[in-house]
């Protein structure tokens, strides 16, 4: 039985890529349990897996073994319909490229993901736009185009376009990745906040200071989740590794 407190549990997970000539182990025996409310940062080197696991747990991407239930529904059983269903009620996305439609304002970028679910009428979803856009700060600009923003501003419009759906889990891939300090600490601030008043999220992040902020810290290392003292250590035997690499390649070119 898997626990109702958990929003994610993944068992045994994993991700094969199969392209012509290679075979890619993306994830293996990933377990992993994350509990309503809680703020969880997924970090780990380059090519280590982080997109693919968020993928999986956004439902844009489904895993070759293992299990994954999601706010208890078996994600295995479902049909693309039912999860296309259930990635729109459930699920907010905040992607490091903002991905917000070029053609469309920011009022009805932020409305998007409400015209798919239907049952909503015009009043409430206005009401709705208007209420996510005031949390991060950007209700002044309602009618302006993505490409009249700054980074910093796209990324919160993506930030309240991901929350105005009031999604039990909140999926975040370097959310700061595109922007300067000041505004990537804006949106972890905003992120803490959402936290605070009881969003679940998870946040995948190359900056050791931001994921220090979240209330638990998962490794990931070549597909695997392992604890602190291992990834130090692999880490630091891949840095040698690479360090070694560097230095034939200067003898070489030397
Ligand atoms: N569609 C795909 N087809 C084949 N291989 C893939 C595909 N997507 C990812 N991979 C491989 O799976 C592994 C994990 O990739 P992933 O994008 O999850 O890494 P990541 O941890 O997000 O890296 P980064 O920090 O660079 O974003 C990589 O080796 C990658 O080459
Ligand atoms: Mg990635």
């Amino acid at each position: 039985m898997t626990n109702p407190a958990n929003v994610i549990t993944l068992d045994g997970l994993r991700k094969v890529f199969q392209t012509d000539e290679v075979e890619t182990h993306a994830l293996s025996d990933v377990h992993l349990t994350v509990a309503r409310g809680e703020y969880v940062s997924i970090s780990g080197p380059s090519g280590c897996g982080k997109t693919t696991l968020l993928s999986i747990l956004g439902l844009l991407d489904t895993a070759s073994g293992g299990s994954y239930v999601l706010n208890g529904h078996d994600v295995a059983g479902l049909n693309a319909a039912q999860r296309a269903r259930i990635r729109n009620a459930e699920i907010g996305f905040i992607f490091q490229a903002f991905n917000l439609i070029g053609d469309l304002t920011v009022q009805e970028n932020v409305e998007l993901p409400l015209t798919y679910r239907g049952g909503i009428d015009n009043a409430e979803r206005r009401a709705r736009v208007q209420e996510a856009l005031e949390r991060v700060g950007m209700a002044h600009r309602m009618r302006h185009y993505p490409a009249q923003l700054s980074g910093g501003q796209q990324q919160r419009v993506a930030v309240a376009r991901a929350l105005v759906g009031r999604p039990a889990l909140l999926l975040a891939d370097e959310p700061t990745g595109n922007l300067d300090s000041r505004n990537g600490e804006a949106v972890m601030a905003l992120l803490d906040e959402l936290h605070k008043g009881g969003a679940t999220i998870c946040m995948v992040t190359h900056d050791a200071r931001y994921a220090e902020l979240a209330q638990r810290k998962v490794r990931l290392f070549d597909g695997r989740v392992v604890d602190e003292e291992t990834f130090d250590r692999l880490r630091r035997e891949d840095e040698s590794r690479l360090d070694a690499l560097i230095g034939q390649r200067i003898e070489v070119g030397a």
